[in-house]
This record gives structure tokens, sequence and C-alpha cells, in this order.
């Protein structure tokens, strides 16, 4: 078996100690004869597993019991919908930070729902950097203030978060959550995807103080109501169970790795060793301002744009898999979630480092 380094940004890298968990329960769950894929979402064998996975999640970020932790469907893309439904009425307004494209489409989304305050916006420059929390022009009154938390394909990344704005904070943290510890009584909603650090794609995690679940429209259909997927323990349908179930893998790994702490401290050192190897060579560039560079998505480009096909080509044959850039921006990105090892990074670096010296 030859597993290569892989730095996809979403569906991305899972720990390889939950892969083969995983193929070790594929066939024989525990002895039940049967893989978690065929068990019923209603067995107590499952309602073990689920509930587990959210008690390791809870553990994970210390989420107190005044929010409720949702396992739902839909994608990150779902919640750019039912936050506004939720939250705002057709009338009120919301403010969102604008830092890429995903928070692009956050904005196109609730603009069908509700009015949209732009709080700030990088646009101008290229989305390269986060506006500061101090330079938001806040709407009084407003339902919320979302802001996109890592925007995956720019690599621009809050690593801090205002308390006390007047309205609750919603955020989108599909490529930052589980990265590091976060200070979740800061958030009214944190909503994620899982793809990226909690499991395979097909899960979303939502996380809402609780006296903010309830105050969807009247019209709101019950799967867009967070407040009954909570009465339901997020069981109104079935569920994705064979993610949740891998999810939970996931946590109880993150636990066993020293916790949220003990991520952050490896990958902010997996980060800033390959900012500085682009930084110190006038081969590679990252566009983004120094301060706001994501630890877990890093843009960067090539002197020569035209050497961009021979360097994914000799990156794949070298074992490093996943490197292009979004097609909406060029150049190349390293996704570096939890499940990438340092020494994934290093390979990386050192690929680099020969592709550069060839190059020259
Ligand atoms: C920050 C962010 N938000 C939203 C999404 C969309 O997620 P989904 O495909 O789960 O709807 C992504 C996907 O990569 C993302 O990175």
């Amino acid at each position: 078996m030859t597993r290569v380094h892989n730095f996809s940004p979403g569906p991305a890298a899972l720990p390889l100690p939950v892969l083969e968990r995983a193929r070790a329960e594929l066939l024989d769950y525990d002895g039940r004869g049967m893989s978690v894929m065929e068990m019923s979402h209603r067995s107590p064998e499952f309602i073990d597993i689920a509930e587990r996975a959210e008690a390791d999640f809870r553990e994970l970020l210390g989420i107190g019991d005044d929010y409720h932790v949702l396992f739902l469907q839909g994608g990150a893309t779902l919640q750019f919908s039912m936050l506004p439904l939720n939250l705002a009425g057709r009338d009120s307004v919301a403010d969102y930070v604008h830092t890429g494209s995903w928070g692009t489409k956050a904005i196109a989304a609730a603009r069908k729902l509700c009015r949209v305050n732009i709080a700030a916006s990088s646009e101008g420059e290229n989305f390269s950097c986060a506006p500061p929390p101090e330079t938001w022009r806040l709407t009084p009154g407003a339902a919320y203030v979302h802001v996109t938390g890592n925007e995956t394909i720019g690599g621009v990344e809050y690593h801090d978060y205002p308390s006390d704005l007047g309205a609750p904070l919603a955020a989108d943290l599909s490529s930052t959550l589980l990265s590091r510890p976060l200070e979740v009584s800061r958030f009214g909603v944190i909503y994620a995807g899982a793809q990226k650090n909690i499991g395979p794609v097909g899960l979303t995690v939502v996380v809402i103080r609780k006296d903010l679940a309830g105050g969807a429209r009247p019209d709101t259909p019950d799967m867009l109501d967070y407040l009954a997927h909570a009465e339901a323990g997020s069981m109104m349908n079935t569920p994705p169970t064979y993610n949740w179930y891998l999810a939970g893998l996931v946590f109880a790994w993150l636990k066993e790795q020293g916790g949220l702490a003990a991520m952050a401290e490896r990958n902010r050192r997996k980060a800033a060793k390959l900012y500085a190897a682009i930084d110190a060579s006038n081969f590679y560039r990252c566009p983004v301002r120094e301060a706001d560079r994501s630890w877990m998505n890093v843009p960067f480009t090539l002197a020569d744009a035209s050497l961009d096909g021979r360097f994914l080509d000799a990156a794949e044959a070298a074992g490093l898999a996943n490197l292009k850039g979004h097609r909406s921006v060029g150049g190349m990105r390293a996704s570096l979630y939890n499940a990438v090892t340092e020494e994934a990074v290093d390979a990386l670096m050192a690929f680099m480092g020969e592709f550069e010296n060839a190059a020259a």
C-alpha cells in the first residue's frame, strides 16, 4: 500500500489510524455482526456512537450546555441559507464581513432572505487580508454578524474573534474548526462542512446558542429549522450514520493526540515553516498579508506561472498530491489540515527547494 501526502482542500486527508480502525470495524462493529452502515440509527449501538461523538466534540471545544450541537446534511452551503432563515426576518439586516469566495456565496444566499450590510470587505485588496474587527461598520440592531473564519480558497484566516459585538457572531468555520482551541462563547452560531478537519463529506456540524434556535420564520420547513433539529436530536430523518461514526473516530483520535491545544501547536509549526520557506525564496510567493495567513490553507504562486503544470506533475510523481490552487485563483495551494503530518510538510518543502534549484 502506498499512501501519498495529500494536500487536498477538501474532501481532505483523514488520520491514518482513523481509517485503519474503520477498516477493522467495517464488516463487524463491536461483535454485532454488521457494519455501522447497516445499523438502524435508532439502535442502541448507533445511539451510543452518536452520543459519544457529540460528547467528545463538546469536550474538545469546551462547548457548554447553553449550546446545541447539531449533526446535519446539506453542507456548509445549506447553512448560508439556514442562518438567515432562522435568525433574521425578511426586513432585518444581517452584517457580513467579506474576505473571499466563500463569503461571496454566503452573502448571495443571505440577500435572497434578508437585508445584507457589508460591514467590511477586503475585495479592494484582492481578498489578501482580513479587515480587523475594529474596522467593521456594524448595523445597530443587526440580526447577526457573519464572518468566514478561514477562506479556504484565498488562505485568509481570522486568528482571533471579537466579543460583545452587540449582535450574535455567526461563523463559517468549515476549514478551521478543530485546528486549534476556540472560545465558543464568543459565537452565536458556528457551522462547518465536515470534509476538512471533522471527517468525510456528507455531514455538517452546527453549534448554536440555545436562545438563538427557535426564531425561524413561521413558514420555515422543519428540515431547515435549527430548533426542530435540536428537538429531534439531529434525527428528524435518517442521519448520515457512517459519517457521524467516522467523525466520532476523528474526535477520539484528536483527544488521543492531546486535544486542540496540541493540534494548534503542531498546526502552527507546520504552517510557519512552509510560509518561512516561501518568504525566503524569490521563486515562490504567498499573496496573503502576513498577519492574516491561514494555518490550514497555504496559497502560493511560482515566479513563472508557465512552470505551474510542470510543478504539479513533478509533485504528483513525488507523492505530493492535490497542490493545485482553486480554479478561480490559479497557482498552488497546500492544505495542512490536522491529518497532514509534519513529515508531509517537510517532504513538500524539500520538493519545492529541489524544483526551484532545477528551474534556476
Ligand atoms: C469556508 C467554506 N465554506 C463553505 C464551503 C462549502 O461547503 P460544502 O461543500 O460543505 O457546502 C467550503 C467548501 O470547501 C468552505 O471551504
